[in-house]
């Protein structure tokens, strides 16, 4: 696997691929990568000639000075596991080399895709996320590129920024990566302990139930419902509940047919923040 951490070096290399008529596919991470980080590395294997994971910490997505700082970061892990599924190329920039003497985010209009959900509890998480994606779009150039559907809002976003600022890749959303016990894989469970890691996969017990009672109970009855899951839990704190349209990400009271829908939910065990989503049936 070739590494740079310098824009330059990784665009003559990728120059050279490109006029050997070779499709580029991206992943880009922040690091501590997992199988659902290789799942998505497989399929852009499968899609491309050539492809390239960028891992890069962005400070300007954390609306926490110390969340940022406990961001888990295992670089030399990361690698080995990169080189064990045969990844063509990596890039970790430093800070400087994506943002040069100026650390800030853009200011996007995603159409309202921004105000909901995550949106409403990070501030500014989005615009520090479309700057860096965009940022890494323009210097990667791929054909394609790889994003989870953990991070469902975050794919909706950048889906749309690629359509408003007509930027040329096509962006795949691919299926959440869990645990045998249920819970979605994620950089920031290694931070879990030994107790939270036990309850966590109880999120996603409580989305499949949800998603059971979507067929016969109100969207009020099930939220109520889920609030009380989790109201006097000993380890899980929840932050936000909701059901919403896959397309607006708005969330909805009443369900109507040919739409499709998501349950959304954010929970805390301590400080670590732990999200995940489920479609729906819309029967
Ligand atoms: O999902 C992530 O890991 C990050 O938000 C991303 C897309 C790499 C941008 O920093």
């Amino acid at each position: 696997m070739k590494i740079f951490s310098k824009k330059k070096d990784l665009k003559d290399c990728l120059l050279a691929h490109r006029s050997d008529n070779k499709t580029v596919g991206f992943v880009p991470t922040m690091g501590a990568l997992h199988s659902g980080h290789l799942s998505l590395i497989k399929e852009a294997q499968q899609k491309n000639d050539i492809v390239v994971v960028s891992l890069f910490v962005n400070p300007t997505q954390f609306d926490s000075a110390e969340d940022l700082k406990k961001y888990p970061k295992t670089i030399k892990n990361d690698i080995e596991l990169l080189d064990s599924v045969s990844c063509d190329i990596l890039f970790t920039p430093s800070v400087e080399e994506i943002y040069e003497n100026n650390i800030s985010s853009e200011n996007f209009n995603f159409d309202g895709l921004e105000h909901q959900m995550e949106g409403k509890f990070r501030k500014g998480h989005f615009n520090g996320v479309g700057t860096v994606v965009k940022t890494l779009f323009k210097i990667v150039a791929p054909h394609k590129a790889y994003f989870g559907q953990k991070d469902f809002q975050q794919l909706q976003i950048i889906k749309k920024m690629v359509e408003k600022h007509s930027l040329k890749v096509e962006v795949k959303g691919c299926p959440i990566f869990r645990q045998p016990d249920g819970l979605a894989m994620s950089s920031r469970n290694v931070r879990l302990s030994k107790k939270q890691k036990a309850a966590a996969p109880f999120v996603y017990k409580v989305l499949q139930e949800v998603r059971i009672k979507f067929n016969t109970q109100s969207v009020l009855e099930i939220t109520q419902w889920v609030e009380g899951q989790f109201k006097n839990h000993p380890t899980l704190q929840l932050e936000y509940f909701t059901v919403a349209d896959e397309k607006s990400l708005e969330s909805i009271e009443t369900k109507e047919g040919f739409k499709k829908y998501r349950a959304f939910i954010a929970v805390f065990a301590d400080e670590i923040r732990l999200i995940d989503n489920l479609q729906l049936e819309n029967l």
